[in-house]
């Protein structure tokens, strides 16, 4: 660990000085006119925002002005931002609670990069695990070429599932290979209804799991296992593993080489860049599959050697801060125009959420200012037929991400055209408001609402692959800013213990145990 890592590891938001700052600062901005600052300032629109390959973001419309964002930069220098970024990139076991690296950005990179953990090169082994992964993928196109491969089923939960199922939706215009299917929940109607379709034949079932004992993946995997071979089904080929836990998968009965390993270094919401990405190779094929590394390690490049001011996932981060501890808007819509990426919000959810929702900071106490944004959304059209309104004219202000494509992602362009003009136009609305006839108070709209608009090129595996990589990033340094431990997630392993002590109680085999009487009364309506 380098000296340098002291400070940005101790940083507490209360004593920094910059904070104070931009408390003090937030007072005078929280009547900013963003309308009337976008009219008289010519360089606003150049200075919040920033163009990268593929990527324009826009800030502009956004509570905030260069003062701010001078001001939000000496915060991310007083929390040690660089340093932090340096230590993550270096390896550091900046991941404390649970003593381990965070070195996700390693499952995209090349032989070039130098990524080591615990003094030891990581690539090598990487390549080698996605060299294997890849190569299976080629199996399955052969054999669904060939017609005896017609499905892969994912069975996982959270990271296990969610980053898999968005991405393979996402990406439905490169779909080349079998198709996928995602099984996550432990209610039984999600295997039941994904399994009815398909036939045990034909039909590939990888079990994604880091740990290989989360109940809803141990219990579906069972089901699915057990579908196979009533089926007929040859199971040392038809029954894959993702895990670090190659223990368990071998009791499981899955074959080694079914079997793909990676490291606890990378955390399970950040781990679809490897194995655990199988279903992403599964449908998009090898070379789609490498595209989306590669758009995800530009980002990481982009990340690593860009000033604060230029880039992108800090100056988000300090948006984030801004606009939570600041403005005090506790919560961010994030609004996909594009159908293909409707999985989007729930995504991101876990990815900030799980990450940021944290109330102890790194140096162990209670922290005394707000953390982890509440983030949530739907996809444009549809939502701005649903919450639109409350962000128009609701009580409160919620901060919209917009993220929209140039090019359209299905044939019909004219729609392409009604699907953009939507997203712009909202964005212009939040900003500009609306002042009605006097008599009409009820369709007066504020405006001054704060957005940010992403215009990606097109939605393809590559910039899919810097999509996600900018919001890992982003989660980080926000993360670092609000002093916790953003890499591991503690807080749900209370719920899973409960929920395994109360199997039995349910089940009727043991006596009702000691409860809450809420929780009692639950538990005697339930019992059998
Ligand atoms: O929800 C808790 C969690 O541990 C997530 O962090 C993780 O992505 C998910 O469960 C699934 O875990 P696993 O991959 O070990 O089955």
């Amino acid at each position: 660990m380098s000296e340098s890592t002291t400070h940005w590891r101790s940083f507490r938001l209360d004593q920094s000085s910059a904070e104070t700052d931009l408390q003090r600062l937030g007072r005078s901005k929280a009547s900013l006119d963003v309308r009337e600052a976008l009219s008289q300032d010519d360089t606003r629109l150049e200075t919040l925002s920033w163009e990268l390959p593929g990527l324009y973001v826009d800030a502009s419309k956004q509570r905030w002005d260069g003062e701010v964002v001078e001001a939000l930069l000496k915060l991310a220098e007083e929390a040690g931002v660089k340093h932090a970024i340096a230590d993550q990139f270096g390896g550091d076991l900046i991941n404390h609670t649970e003593g381990r690296a965070v070195m996700h950005m390693a499952l995209r990179g090349q032989a070039s990069d130098a990524y080591k953990v615990d003094g030891q090169v990581v690539m090598p082994g990487v390549l080698k695990v996605r060299g294997r992964m890849l190569n299976f993928v080629d199996m399955v196109h052969d054999a669904h070429s060939q017609g005896r491969v017609t499905d892969v089923v994912n069975i996982g939960i959270g990271g296990s599932d969610l980053g898999p199922s968005m991405a393979c939706k996402a990406l439905r215009n490169f779909h080349t290979g079998p198709r996928t299917h995602f099984v996550s929940n432990v209610d039984g109607a999600h295997i039941e209804a994904v399994l009815a379709g398909l036939n045990p034949a034909t039909t590939y079932v990888v079990v994604v799991s880091k740990t290989f004992t989360t109940q809803e993946t141990m219990a579906n995997a069972a089901i699915a296992k057990a579908w196979l071979e009533a089926g007929g089904a040859t199971l040392s080929e038809q029954l894959v593993a993702v895990s670090t836990n190659l223990d368990a998968t071998q009791a499981f009965g899955v074959l080694p080489s079914q079997t793909f390993g990676f490291e606890n270094w990378v955390g399970g919401r950040y781990s679809m860049w490897g194995p655990v990405g199988m279903c992403i190779a599964v449908a998009v094929g090898r070379a789609n599959f490498e595209l989306f590394l590669e758009g995800a390690r530009d980002m990481d490049r982009h990340f690593q050697n860009k000033t604060l001011k230029n880039n992108v996932p800090v100056m988000l981060a300090l948006l984030g801060y801004w606009n939570q501890n600041v403005m005090g808007w506790r919560s961010h819509a994030v609004i996909p125009y594009a159908e293909d990426l409707s999985r989007l919000p729930a995504y991101l959810q876990q990815a900030d959420m799980e990450s940021n929702g944290k109330s102890v900071g790194r140096t162990g106490e209670r922290i005394s200012w707000n953390s982890g944004a509440v983030v949530w959304g739907e996809p444009g059209t549809n939502s701005q037929h649903a919450f639109f309104q409350l962000l128009h004219q609701g009580t409160e202000i919620h901060p919209v991400d917009f993220v929209a494509f140039k090019a359209p992602t299905s044939g019909h362009e004219h729609m392409h055209e009604l699907l953009l003009s939507n997203a712009i136009a909202q964005s212009e609305a939040l900003l500009v408001g609306k002042t009605p006839a006097a008599d009409q108070p009820h369709r007066s709209f504020e405006g001054n609402r704060p957005s940010t608009f992403f215009l990606f090129d097109a939605l393809t595996p590559k910039e899919l692959g810097q999509l996600i990589a900018m919001h890992e990033h982003r989660i980080f340094v926000q993360g670092v800013l609000w002093g916790i431990a953003s890499f591991d997630q503690w807080g749900v392993e209370l719920g899973k213990a409960l929920a395994n002590a109360l199997i039995p109680e349910i089940r009727g085999v043991v006596a009702e145990g000691q409860h809450d009487p809420s929780t009692s009364k639950l538990v005697s309506l339930v019992r059998r």
